[in-house]
């Protein structure tokens, strides 16, 4: 069963090895490719390509350019976060989003904003570079979920692995490329057929983790984002919601704004209402909150992409989405659920996704605890566990049993 994590901070660099992998599959990374077009001067706008046309390099895009000691997005790209992230093997993020000149985006809490045709959202994931043994260079556990601010990152200290990248064409589909970063972390190179980067988690006591970061084919995005059509129809964005971007961000040192109301003062933002009312996730690592609201924070923005009613896992019937869970439809969020596709562990005393009060015979928190092929949930997207999310789980279903859900433990 998932232990509560002992490891007080963490810190992570790549191995070697396979740095030399990136190199060899990506040539070097030059930043000028034979035969393709000029590159923009840097004042022009960024440019934004159908996913079927997307250029062999990052750079191309004018949106998120490297020199090989910082990255940078453009001015136009407005850089955000969200109250509470995915868990991509304790990979950093940095996200920004770019709407064509003169369009907005539409307001709405029904779903994610309503964006205009041509704009493009770019993540970049990258990792801390493993410094020595000085405390200081270790991210603490807790900030398990830290979300970097301003649009810069400093490559003298971390490690670019790939920049995803989805637009809104004009036929009105979300399409999707990811681009893998080069050695020398000056470009990055389209990929659309995946690729395996072998990494550490270094952590001050204990053995380093040794795993396998996967940068997803393809095909692979749509298992998650093709939330309304099984995981194998239309991408769709699916981080933009108003109560996941309902939240300040540091802009650049000192320049502090909630985000919504940064992008209205843009002019970015169209039929805006203002914030007084406006629905907000909580921050999942924020102790000061419920178990009850960080729980379902958590678990919506890493399960309920597929975990709705439409979704990769509708036929599960396991709903983890934000109106969903906390509701008294406790069966449908996994209370005293018995798993229809799901074989069983094979251990005893595994009978329900969620057994109230008893994290150890919960299905939910075994599949979040493992990585084995058959178990791990997500089914994609994780080499490793998530320990301090798995950790607060545990403690949220272990309370489920008292007040104030106060639900009783699941007979047989
Ligand atoms: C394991 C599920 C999963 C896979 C696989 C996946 N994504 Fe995502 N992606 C998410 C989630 C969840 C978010 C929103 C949360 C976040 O950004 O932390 C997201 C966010 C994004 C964003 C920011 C805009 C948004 O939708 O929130 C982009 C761009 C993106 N993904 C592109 C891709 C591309 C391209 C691929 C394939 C190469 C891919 N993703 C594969 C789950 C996934
Ligand atoms: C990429 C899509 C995807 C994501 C994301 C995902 N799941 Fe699943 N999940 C599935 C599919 C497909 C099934 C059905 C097959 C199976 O049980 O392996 C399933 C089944 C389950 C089951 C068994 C449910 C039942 O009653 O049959 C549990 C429990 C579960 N998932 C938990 C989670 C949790 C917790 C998360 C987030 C941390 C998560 N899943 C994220 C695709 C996903």
């Amino acid at each position: 069963m998932p232990a509560k994590s002992l490891i007080r901070s963490l810190q992570w660099g790549l191995s070697s090895a396979l740095s030399a992998l990136i190199l060899a599959a990506c040539g070097g990374g030059d930043s000028d490719t034979p035969g393709a077009p000029p590159a923009p001067p840097a004042a022009t706008l960024p440019v934004v390509f159908r996913a079927a046309e997307a250029p062999p390099k990052l750079s191309q895009w004018n949106a998120v350019r490297s020199d090989g000691s910082k990255l940078s997005h453009h001015t136009a790209v407005v850089p955000y976060d969200l109250s509470s992230a995915l868990f991509s093997d304790y990979a950093l993020k940095m996200r920004g989003l770019y709407v064509p000149a003169g369009k907005k985006i539409n307001y709405t809490t029904t779903g994610t904003l309503d964006f205009p045709v041509g704009t493009a959202i770019y993540k970049t994931f990258y990792f801390p570079r493993a410094q020595g043994t000085d405390p200081a260079n270790y991210l603490p556990v807790g900030k398990a979920s830290i979300s970097p601010q301003g649009s810069t990152i400093d490559l003298t200290t971390h490690r670019l692995i790939e920049t995803r990248i989805l637009v809104l064409e004009a036929s009105g589909q979300w399409t999707g490329t990811t681009y893998v970063w080069d050695a020398d972390q000056k470009d990055a190179s389209l990929n659309t057929s995946g690729k395996y980067v072998e990494m550490e988690l270094v952590a001050p006591v204990g053995a380093p983790e040794k795993f396998t970061y996967v940068v997803p084919n393809a095909q692979t995005c749509q298992k998650c984002h093709a939330t309304e059509s099984g995981g194998s129809g239309p991408t769709l964005p699916i981080g933009p919601k108003v109560r996941n971007l309902n939240k300040d961000y540091e802009y650049a040192k000192g320049v502090v704004q909630n985000q919504l109301v940064h992008l209205d003062e843009l002019q970015l933002l169209a039929s805006f209402p203002g914030l007084s009312g406006a629905p907000v996730n909580v921050d999942w690592a924020d102790t000061a909150k419920s178990l009850g609201d960080r729980a379902k924070a958590y678990l919506d923005v890493n399960c309920a992409h597929c975990h709705n009613g439409k979704g990769n896992a509708s036929q599960s019937g396991l709903r983890l989405t934000h109106e969903d869970i906390g509701s008294s439809a406790t069966n449908l969020w996994g209370v005293c659920k018995k798993p229809l596709a799901y074989a069983g562990t094979g251990l005893p005393g595994y009978t329900y996704d969620i057994n109230p009060g008893s994290p150890e015979s919960s299905i939910l928190l075994y599949r979040m605890a493992h990585t084995e092929a058959g178990q791990t949930m997500p089914v994609v997207g994780r080499q490793t566990v998530h320990k301090e999310a798995t950790s607060m789980v545990s403690d949220w279903i272990r309370q489920l049993s008292s007040a104030p859900s106060a639900l009783t433990a699941c007979s047989e």
